[in-house]
Protein backbone atom coordinates (compact mmCIF):
# COMPACT_ATOMS: atom_id res chain seq x y z
CA UNK A 1 0.00 0.00 0.00
CA UNK A 2 1.21 3.33 -1.13
CA UNK A 3 0.42 6.08 1.46
CA UNK A 4 0.31 10.16 0.51
CA UNK A 5 0.82 11.74 3.88
CA UNK A 6 0.34 15.89 4.78
CA UNK A 7 1.39 17.14 8.10
CA UNK A 8 0.94 20.79 8.51
CA UNK A 9 0.44 21.18 11.78
CA UNK A 10 2.44 23.94 13.14
CA UNK A 11 5.49 25.60 11.15
CA UNK A 12 6.73 22.51 9.11
CA UNK A 13 5.26 22.38 5.80
CA UNK A 14 5.35 18.21 4.83
CA UNK A 15 4.63 15.85 2.30
CA UNK A 16 5.95 11.62 1.96
CA UNK A 17 5.28 8.78 0.18
CA UNK A 18 5.49 5.76 2.39
CA UNK A 19 5.00 1.82 1.32
CA UNK A 20 3.29 -0.44 3.47
CA UNK A 21 3.90 1.86 6.45
CA UNK A 22 7.38 0.77 7.29
CA UNK A 23 9.67 2.41 4.29
CA UNK A 24 9.83 5.69 3.46
CA UNK A 25 9.45 6.35 -0.75
CA UNK A 26 9.87 10.01 -0.32
CA UNK A 27 9.93 12.68 2.85
CA UNK A 28 9.65 16.38 1.87
CA UNK A 29 9.98 19.11 4.52
CA UNK A 30 9.87 22.32 4.26
CA UNK A 31 10.80 24.43 7.53
CA UNK A 32 9.68 28.29 7.89
CA UNK A 33 12.74 28.43 10.92
CA UNK A 34 13.82 31.56 9.18
CA UNK A 35 10.66 33.29 9.02
CA UNK A 36 10.09 32.72 13.03
CA UNK A 37 13.46 32.95 14.38
CA UNK A 38 13.41 36.62 14.18
CA UNK A 39 10.52 36.58 16.80
CA UNK A 40 11.90 33.54 19.35
CA UNK A 41 8.99 31.63 18.56
CA UNK A 42 6.15 30.42 15.70
CA UNK A 43 4.03 33.23 14.70
CA UNK A 44 0.83 31.55 14.01
CA UNK A 45 -0.51 34.03 11.09
CA UNK A 46 2.92 33.83 9.30
CA UNK A 47 2.65 30.06 9.77
CA UNK A 48 -0.10 29.61 7.98
CA UNK A 49 0.21 31.80 5.34
CA UNK A 50 3.79 30.24 4.43
CA UNK A 51 2.09 26.36 4.74
CA UNK A 52 -0.42 28.11 1.37
CA UNK A 53 2.66 29.00 -0.30
CA UNK A 54 3.93 25.68 0.33
CA UNK A 55 1.95 22.73 0.27
CA UNK A 56 1.24 22.50 -3.67
CA UNK A 57 5.01 22.38 -4.64
CA UNK A 58 5.86 20.24 -1.65
CA UNK A 59 3.47 17.85 -2.05
CA UNK A 60 4.70 17.42 -6.12
CA UNK A 61 8.02 17.91 -4.87
CA UNK A 62 7.04 14.41 -2.76
CA UNK A 63 5.91 12.48 -5.58
CA UNK A 64 8.67 13.54 -7.96
CA UNK A 65 11.05 12.22 -5.26
CA UNK A 66 8.87 8.80 -5.20
CA UNK A 67 8.92 9.15 -8.58
CA UNK A 68 4.99 7.80 -8.69
CA UNK A 69 2.28 9.99 -9.96
CA UNK A 70 -0.90 10.90 -7.85
CA UNK A 71 -2.87 8.23 -9.01
CA UNK A 72 -0.66 5.35 -7.82
CA UNK A 73 -1.22 6.25 -4.25
CA UNK A 74 -3.73 4.21 -2.53
CA UNK A 75 -4.76 6.46 0.45
CA UNK A 76 -3.92 9.99 1.89
CA UNK A 77 -3.74 10.29 5.42
CA UNK A 78 -3.18 14.12 7.10
CA UNK A 79 -2.76 15.93 10.27
CA UNK A 80 -6.02 17.07 11.99
CA UNK A 81 -4.90 18.13 15.03
CA UNK A 82 -3.53 19.03 17.95
CA UNK A 83 -2.09 22.46 16.27
CA UNK A 84 -2.18 25.91 15.17
CA UNK A 85 -5.77 25.89 13.36
CA UNK A 86 -4.84 28.00 10.38
CA UNK A 87 -1.91 25.62 9.25
CA UNK A 88 -3.92 22.36 10.13
CA UNK A 89 -6.14 24.05 7.87
CA UNK A 90 -4.19 24.08 4.87
CA UNK A 91 -3.02 20.80 5.20
CA UNK A 92 -7.02 19.19 5.92
CA UNK A 93 -8.44 21.14 2.82
CA UNK A 94 -5.77 20.28 0.82
CA UNK A 95 -5.65 16.64 1.14
CA UNK A 96 -10.09 16.75 1.27
CA UNK A 97 -9.19 18.53 -2.38
CA UNK A 98 -6.82 15.88 -3.49
CA UNK A 99 -8.99 12.50 -2.23
CA UNK A 100 -12.12 14.34 -3.89
CA UNK A 101 -10.34 15.29 -6.81
CA UNK A 102 -8.15 11.43 -7.02
CA UNK A 103 -11.11 9.36 -5.83
CA UNK A 104 -8.99 8.17 -3.17
CA UNK A 105 -9.77 7.27 0.69
CA UNK A 106 -8.72 9.75 2.88
CA UNK A 107 -8.08 9.12 6.73
CA UNK A 108 -7.26 12.00 9.83
CA UNK A 109 -4.40 11.68 11.85
CA UNK A 110 -3.54 12.79 15.06
CA UNK A 111 -0.39 14.43 15.65
CA UNK A 112 0.98 12.89 18.77
CA UNK A 113 0.19 9.35 17.23
CA UNK A 114 2.65 10.23 14.00
CA UNK A 115 5.01 10.92 16.74
CA UNK A 116 4.58 7.67 18.37
CA UNK A 117 4.54 6.04 14.59
CA UNK A 118 7.69 8.04 14.13
CA UNK A 119 9.56 4.66 15.11
CA UNK A 120 8.32 2.43 13.16
CA UNK A 121 11.14 2.89 10.04
CA UNK A 122 13.75 1.96 11.47
CA UNK A 123 13.58 -0.12 14.13
CA UNK A 124 12.02 -3.71 15.13
CA UNK A 125 8.81 -3.92 15.53
CA UNK A 126 7.08 -2.17 18.71
CA UNK A 127 6.45 -5.02 21.30
CA UNK A 128 3.43 -3.81 23.34
CA UNK A 129 2.72 -2.90 25.63
CA UNK A 130 4.37 0.21 24.72
CA UNK A 131 5.21 3.44 26.77
CA UNK A 132 5.65 6.69 24.68
CA UNK A 133 7.38 9.69 25.80
CA UNK A 134 6.71 12.33 23.60
CA UNK A 135 8.68 15.27 24.13
CA UNK A 136 8.29 18.40 21.42
CA UNK A 137 7.41 22.07 21.15
CA UNK A 138 4.27 21.69 22.09
CA UNK A 139 3.82 17.92 24.10
CA UNK A 140 4.93 16.27 26.89
CA UNK A 141 3.10 13.12 27.81
CA UNK A 142 3.85 9.84 28.60
CA UNK A 143 1.77 6.98 26.76
CA UNK A 144 0.57 3.80 27.66
CA UNK A 145 -0.20 1.91 24.48
CA UNK A 146 -1.55 -1.63 25.92
CA UNK A 147 -2.00 -2.20 21.89
CA UNK A 148 -1.50 -0.34 18.91
CA UNK A 149 -4.25 2.39 18.75
CA UNK A 150 -5.01 2.23 22.15
CA UNK A 151 -3.67 5.14 24.05
CA UNK A 152 -4.06 6.30 28.18
CA UNK A 153 -1.54 9.49 28.86
CA UNK A 154 -0.46 8.50 32.54
CA UNK A 155 1.91 11.57 32.31
CA UNK A 156 1.29 15.44 31.13
CA UNK A 157 3.08 18.44 31.33
CA UNK A 158 1.06 20.52 34.18
CA UNK A 159 2.52 24.03 32.62
CA UNK A 160 5.31 24.56 29.74
CA UNK A 161 5.86 21.42 27.49
CA UNK A 162 9.86 20.83 27.67
CA UNK A 163 10.56 21.66 24.03
CA UNK A 164 8.71 25.40 24.67
CA UNK A 165 10.56 25.89 27.89
CA UNK A 166 13.96 25.05 25.83
CA UNK A 167 12.86 27.62 23.59
CA UNK A 168 11.48 30.23 26.03
CA UNK A 169 15.06 29.99 27.95
CA UNK A 170 17.49 29.75 25.42
CA UNK A 171 15.89 33.44 23.94
CA UNK A 172 16.08 34.60 27.92
CA UNK A 173 19.52 33.96 27.40
CA UNK A 174 20.09 35.61 23.67
CA UNK A 175 20.86 31.93 22.08
CA UNK A 176 18.13 32.13 19.04
CA UNK A 177 15.57 29.75 17.69
CA UNK A 178 14.81 27.07 17.97
CA UNK A 179 16.42 26.58 21.22
CA UNK A 180 16.85 23.03 21.53
CA UNK A 181 19.83 22.30 18.99
CA UNK A 182 21.52 25.31 20.39
CA UNK A 183 21.48 24.57 23.97
CA UNK A 184 22.66 20.83 22.90
CA UNK A 185 25.66 22.13 21.32
CA UNK A 186 26.93 24.54 24.12
CA UNK A 187 26.05 22.05 27.06
CA UNK A 188 28.72 19.90 25.48
CA UNK A 189 30.77 22.52 26.39
CA UNK A 190 29.09 23.10 29.33
CA UNK A 191 29.44 21.90 33.45
CA UNK A 192 25.88 20.54 34.03
CA UNK A 193 26.74 20.54 37.67
CA UNK A 194 27.26 24.31 37.81
CA UNK A 195 24.12 25.32 39.06
CA UNK A 196 21.71 22.97 40.68
CA UNK A 197 18.10 23.06 39.95
CA UNK A 198 15.59 21.31 42.09
CA UNK A 199 13.08 18.52 40.23
CA UNK A 200 9.93 19.72 40.49
CA UNK A 201 7.34 17.75 43.07
CA UNK A 202 4.02 17.10 42.53
CA UNK A 203 1.60 17.85 45.41
CA UNK A 204 -0.38 14.93 44.40
CA UNK A 205 2.46 12.69 44.02
CA UNK A 206 1.41 12.18 39.80
CA UNK A 207 4.37 10.80 37.26
CA UNK A 208 3.34 14.68 35.74
CA UNK A 209 5.40 17.03 34.64
CA UNK A 210 6.64 20.88 35.45
CA UNK A 211 8.56 23.16 33.29
CA UNK A 212 7.53 26.71 34.28
CA UNK A 213 9.15 26.58 38.11
CA UNK A 214 12.44 25.59 35.81
CA UNK A 215 12.20 28.33 33.74
CA UNK A 216 11.28 30.70 36.37
CA UNK A 217 14.67 29.28 38.43
CA UNK A 218 16.53 30.10 35.15
CA UNK A 219 15.49 33.64 35.28
CA UNK A 220 16.27 34.06 38.94
CA UNK A 221 19.61 33.16 38.38
CA UNK A 222 20.60 34.82 35.90
CA UNK A 223 19.24 37.92 37.19
CA UNK A 224 21.17 37.17 40.65
CA UNK A 225 23.89 35.99 39.30
CA UNK A 226 24.12 39.21 37.03
CA UNK A 227 24.93 36.57 33.91
CA UNK A 228 24.73 38.64 30.59
CA UNK A 229 22.68 36.75 27.99
CA UNK A 230 24.75 36.19 24.54
CA UNK A 231 24.88 39.03 22.34
CA UNK A 232 24.28 38.45 18.76
CA UNK A 233 26.88 36.45 16.72
CA UNK A 234 29.03 36.30 19.98
CA UNK A 235 30.42 32.80 21.40
CA UNK A 236 28.53 32.43 24.38
CA UNK A 237 30.57 33.19 27.69
CA UNK A 238 31.23 29.77 30.01
CA UNK A 239 28.60 31.07 32.69
CA UNK A 240 26.09 30.62 29.95
CA UNK A 241 27.96 27.17 28.77
CA UNK A 242 27.61 26.04 32.20
CA UNK A 243 23.91 27.17 32.82
CA UNK A 244 23.04 25.70 29.23
CA UNK A 245 24.55 22.16 30.13
CA UNK A 246 22.67 22.73 34.11
CA UNK A 247 19.67 23.29 32.65
CA UNK A 248 20.05 20.73 30.22
CA UNK A 249 20.71 18.00 32.21
CA UNK A 250 17.54 18.73 34.95
CA UNK A 251 15.24 18.48 31.87
CA UNK A 252 16.54 15.21 31.14
CA UNK A 253 16.44 14.04 34.46
CA UNK A 254 12.94 15.10 35.07
CA UNK A 255 11.51 13.40 31.70
CA UNK A 256 13.93 10.03 32.32
CA UNK A 257 13.02 9.71 35.82
CA UNK A 258 9.25 10.05 35.38
CA UNK A 259 9.27 7.39 32.46
CA UNK A 260 11.25 5.29 34.53
CA UNK A 261 8.91 5.77 37.51
CA UNK A 262 5.96 4.94 35.24
CA UNK A 263 7.62 2.03 33.17
CA UNK A 264 7.88 0.36 36.75
CA UNK A 265 4.31 0.75 37.32
CA UNK A 266 3.41 -0.44 33.68
CA UNK A 267 5.78 -3.34 32.61
CA UNK A 268 6.03 -1.82 29.58
CA UNK A 269 7.89 -4.37 26.75
CA UNK A 270 9.38 -1.52 24.67
CA UNK A 271 9.89 2.01 25.54
CA UNK A 272 9.37 4.71 22.64
CA UNK A 273 11.08 8.13 23.19
CA UNK A 274 10.18 10.71 20.59
CA UNK A 275 9.06 14.32 19.10
CA UNK A 276 11.51 16.67 18.74
CA UNK A 277 13.32 16.91 21.64
CA UNK A 278 14.04 13.47 21.23
CA UNK A 279 16.89 14.81 18.59
CA UNK A 280 18.86 15.46 22.18
CA UNK A 281 21.82 13.19 22.60
CA UNK A 282 21.68 13.57 26.47
CA UNK A 283 18.33 12.64 26.38
CA UNK A 284 19.06 9.53 24.29
CA UNK A 285 21.69 8.35 26.22
CA UNK A 286 20.13 8.84 29.49
CA UNK A 287 16.72 6.98 27.90
CA UNK A 288 19.09 4.33 27.13
CA UNK A 289 20.49 3.79 30.20
CA UNK A 290 17.15 3.78 31.94
CA UNK A 291 16.08 1.18 29.47
CA UNK A 292 18.93 -1.18 30.49
CA UNK A 293 17.99 -0.59 34.23
CA UNK A 294 14.50 -1.45 33.05
CA UNK A 295 15.34 -4.73 30.59
CA UNK A 296 13.35 -3.56 27.93
CA UNK A 297 14.60 -1.98 24.32
CA UNK A 298 14.32 1.81 23.75
CA UNK A 299 13.02 2.95 20.17
CA UNK A 300 14.08 6.57 19.00
CA UNK A 301 13.07 8.20 15.40
CA UNK A 302 16.35 9.55 13.63
CA UNK A 303 16.47 12.89 14.31
CA UNK A 304 14.68 14.13 10.46
CA UNK A 305 11.92 11.54 11.89
CA UNK A 306 12.29 13.41 15.40
CA UNK A 307 11.18 16.49 14.32
CA UNK A 308 7.64 17.44 12.22
CA UNK A 309 7.64 15.10 9.03
CA UNK A 310 4.82 13.72 6.84
CA UNK A 311 6.09 10.09 6.86
CA UNK A 312 5.14 9.62 10.70
CA UNK A 313 1.76 10.74 9.35
CA UNK A 314 1.66 8.47 6.47
CA UNK A 315 2.96 5.55 8.88
CA UNK A 316 -0.27 6.23 11.09
CA UNK A 317 -2.63 6.41 8.59
CA UNK A 318 -1.65 3.40 7.02
CA UNK A 319 -2.92 1.70 9.69
CA UNK A 320 -6.48 3.47 9.88
CA UNK A 321 -6.49 2.91 6.07
CA UNK A 322 -5.57 -0.80 5.90
CA UNK A 323 -8.44 -1.08 8.88
CA UNK A 324 -10.79 0.49 6.79
CA UNK A 325 -11.29 3.71 8.36
CA UNK A 326 -12.60 6.50 6.08
CA UNK A 327 -13.11 10.00 6.81
CA UNK A 328 -16.04 12.45 5.34
CA UNK A 329 -15.92 15.54 3.46
CA UNK A 330 -16.57 16.72 6.73
CA UNK A 331 -12.76 15.87 8.05
CA UNK A 332 -12.09 19.03 9.76
CA UNK A 333 -9.16 20.33 12.03
CA UNK A 334 -9.55 19.98 15.86
CA UNK A 335 -6.73 22.05 17.46
CA UNK A 336 -7.16 20.63 21.15
CA UNK A 337 -7.45 17.62 19.44
CA UNK A 338 -6.65 14.65 22.54
CA UNK A 339 -4.98 10.90 22.33
CA UNK A 340 -6.40 8.84 24.57
CA UNK A 341 -9.41 6.35 23.83
CA UNK A 342 -8.86 4.52 27.42
CA UNK A 343 -10.14 4.43 30.27
CA UNK A 344 -10.08 1.30 31.97
CA UNK A 345 -9.28 0.79 35.07
CA UNK A 346 -5.03 0.01 35.29
CA UNK A 347 -5.14 -3.21 36.54
CA UNK A 348 -7.91 -4.32 33.89
CA UNK A 349 -4.86 -2.44 30.99
CA UNK A 350 -2.03 -4.70 32.10
CA UNK A 351 -4.32 -8.09 31.10
CA UNK A 352 -4.16 -7.03 28.03
CA UNK A 353 -2.80 -9.83 25.46
CA UNK A 354 0.81 -8.35 23.85
CA UNK A 355 0.67 -7.80 20.54
CA UNK A 356 2.98 -7.09 17.85
CA UNK A 357 2.92 -3.38 15.66
O1 LIG B 1 8.26 17.89 17.22
P1 LIG B 1 8.69 19.28 16.90
O2 LIG B 1 9.44 19.49 15.61
O3 LIG B 1 7.49 20.25 16.85
C1 LIG B 1 6.41 20.17 17.74
O4 LIG B 1 5.50 19.32 17.50
O5 LIG B 1 6.45 20.91 18.73
O6 LIG B 1 9.58 19.79 18.13
C2 LIG B 1 10.22 21.05 18.14
C3 LIG B 1 10.91 21.22 19.49
C4 LIG B 1 11.47 22.63 19.72
O7 LIG B 1 11.05 23.09 20.98
C5 LIG B 1 12.98 22.43 19.66
O8 LIG B 1 13.71 23.36 20.47
C6 LIG B 1 13.11 21.02 20.19
O9 LIG B 1 12.04 20.32 19.61
N1 LIG B 1 14.39 20.42 19.81
C7 LIG B 1 15.34 20.04 20.69
C8 LIG B 1 16.45 19.58 19.93
N2 LIG B 1 16.13 19.68 18.60
C9 LIG B 1 14.86 20.19 18.55
N3 LIG B 1 15.35 20.06 22.03
C10 LIG B 1 16.47 19.62 22.65
N4 LIG B 1 17.57 19.19 21.99
C11 LIG B 1 17.61 19.15 20.64
N5 LIG B 1 18.69 18.73 20.00
ZN1 LIG C 1 5.42 17.53 16.60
Amino acid sequence: MLALGIETSCDETAAAVIRDGREIVSSVISSQIKTHARFGGVVPELASREHLDKIVPIVDEAFTRANVTQNDIDGIAVTIGPGLVGSLLVGVSYAKAMAFALNKPLVGVNHIEGHIYSVCFENPPVEHPALALIVSGGHTNIFYVPTPGQYKVVSRTRDDAAGEAVDKVAKMLGLGYPGGPIIERLAREGNSKAVKFALPRMGDNRPDFSFSGLKTAVTKYVRESGLQPASNGEEPSQGIKDLAASFQSTVVRSLVTTMERVAKEYHPQTLIVAGGVACNGALREASRMAAERLGVPVYFPSPHLSTDNAAMIAAAGTVKLQAGERAGWDLNADVMLRLQNLEVEDAELRKHVRYRL
